[in-house]
């Protein structure tokens, strides 16, 4: 009911808007008012909170590609999507320039190590005592993090007109950490003093190329990003921090979810998001392909694919099947595309684990159940999303991902454009949080795209929520269905 006022109320502003002798001067008093709703605005238009010296590109798009091009809204979805910033240079050659991300400070202020700077952007304009959730991004491949806070960004508009989320924008807060390599410091967008790594270093928590010699791991500085965020002198009200990222970001998540140090009054609540990775750090020393080919033998069980000669920053925290357990009872959404078809990371090691990022990911969720009596950790869950590609705007705002990374865990303010409906939908999902059906193992799509049936259930991807997901004994048999096919396939 809730969600037809919602929606009603957008079709009233739109029928409102057009009925108007004086159309653009409403729509511009809409916009400066800070309206999210696509009803309020032109393609091209300038977007709220747009100020001077603002990359390029972060203009209001509104097309129909529907979210598969990374630059327009997904389907359903009121409200606007923003352009991504335009920047110098390239992934290859590094970036020339931190770009000016509309709504984002640039931040200089973490320092890790003696006298070196981690930048990264936050969120400008809200206020921290109000702050109950961050959400820190990670990067693609590229090093891309306007991109990636863009992304959710836009999701989490997506998400807050959403009264069925139950969420208030207002306390939720969007970070993330620049990750340079040495290219960025010749090109110029790293400045002298700046944490640099060699190539996609910072993915896999291994120590730094400097500056100036340090030798520091991307962990580490996420690990004092995220104390900033627990510090209650500046965030009194922050419940949960969220990791989030997508490809090489999606492993970046997991390989920090899985080393990430133990630190009791932060664990309960931090949460990891897991979209569609290239590969993953195997917990068990079992693979589900073997002689894929390639010369790694030695190594497919090693860092970053496996538990084996841990990088530096895994000193001291015990031996592999600590550190597996230990990941178990971390909070995890694995977000896979049903159609995400590519082959992903390409290394020998990664061939043990599938053969793309979709069969990777299956074969996950069947290495967790394995460890865990049969049962995905009831802590973690496998969000399979139909009809999605390798297409991180699609993971990111998908209804089942924005519940996960925006709502989980935290109890939000009943405010004037979250209603008292809203508030009822947010206690209806914490009580079914705590019952074994939304405990499962998958929430999911199970649309006749899945290549095996081992995706649980049903509904299809419009119904999120508790709704849709299936219990832990449905996705045993389910499995337990698959299996012999799998091995059938696999041998
Ligand atoms: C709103 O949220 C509900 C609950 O998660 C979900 O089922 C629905 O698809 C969402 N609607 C849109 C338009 O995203």
């Amino acid at each position: 009911m809730v969600k037809v006022a919602s929606f009603n109320a957008a079709v009233a502003l739109a029928l409102a808007g057009s009925a108007a002798a004086g159309r653009s001067s409403r729509l511009h008093n809409r916009q400066s008012s800070g309206s999210i709703m696509q009803s309020d605005y032109q393609n091209g238009a300038a977007a709220p909170g747009a100020r001077q010296g603002d990359a390029a590109g972060q203009t209001v798009v509104i097309n129909n590609n529907g979210g598969h091009d990374d630059n327009s809204q997904r389907a359903g979805c009121p409200t606007i999507f923003i352009g991504s910033a335009a920047v110098g240079g390239s992934f290859s050659s590094g970036w020339t320039d931190m770009p000016q991300v509309l709504g984002f400070d640039t931040m200089r202020d973490l320092t890790v190590g003696s006298n070196v700077v981690q930048p990264y952007i936050i969120e400008r304009g809200k206020d921290a005592a109000q702050i109950k959730r961050v959400v820190i991004t990670q990067p693609g491949l590229p090093r891309d993090y306007w991109k990636y806070a863009n992304l959710v960004r836009n999701s989490l508009l997506c998400a807050s007109a959403n009264s069925s989320m139950g969420i208030n924008r207002d306390e939720i807060l969007i970070a993330a950490p620049t990750w340079f390599d040495t290219d960025d410091a010749s090109a110029g967008s790293a400045q002298s003093n700046d944490l640099v790594f060699n190539g996609g270093a910072w993915a896999t928590g291994v120590n730094s190329a400097g500056p100036n010699g340090e030798a520091i791991s991307s962990f580490e500085a996420l690990d004092d990003l995220v104390n900033k965020f627990f510090d209650k002198s500046t965030y009194p009200n922050v419940q949960q921090v969220v990791i989030a990222g997508h490809s090489l970001g999606g492993s970046f998540t997991q390989h920090y979810a899985m080393l990430r140090k133990s630190n009791s009054a932060q664990d309960g609540m931090m949460s990891f998001f897991v979209g569609n990775p290239g590969s993953y750090v195997w917990p068990i020393s079992d693979r589900p392909i073997q002689n894929p080919g390639g010369n790694c033998g030695s190594s497919f069980d090693q860092w970053s694919y496996g538990l084996q000669s841990l990088p530096s920053y895994g000193n001291g925290q015990g031996g592999a099947s600590s550190i597996a357990s230990r990941y178990y009872g971390r909070t995890v959404m694995y977000a896979l595309g049903l159609s995400d078809n590519e082959g992903g990371d390409s290394h020998c090691e990664a061939q043990y684990q599938g053969t793309s990022h979709l069969t990777r990911g299956q074969n996950f969720q069947r290495a967790l159940q394995s460890a865990n009596g049969g049962n995905v950790p009831s802590s973690q869950q496998f969000n399979y999303v139909a009809n999605v590609a390798h297409e991180d705007y699609l993971i990111f705002s998908d209804p089942n991902s924005q519940h996960f990374l925006f709502a989980q865990g935290t109890n939000f303010a009943a405010t004037a454009s979250s209603s008292s409906a809203a508030a009822s939908s947010t206690a209806a999902r914490s009580s079914s949080k705590g019952s074994s059906a939304a405990a499962g193992s998958a929430t999911g799509s199970g649309s006749s795209a899945a290549p095996t049936s081992s995706q649980t259930s049903s509904s299809g991807s419009s119904s999120g929520g508790a709704s849709s997901l299936v219990t832990p004994a449905a996705a045993v048999s389910a499995l337990l269905a698959s299996s012999a096919a799998l091995l059938a396939f696999v041998f």
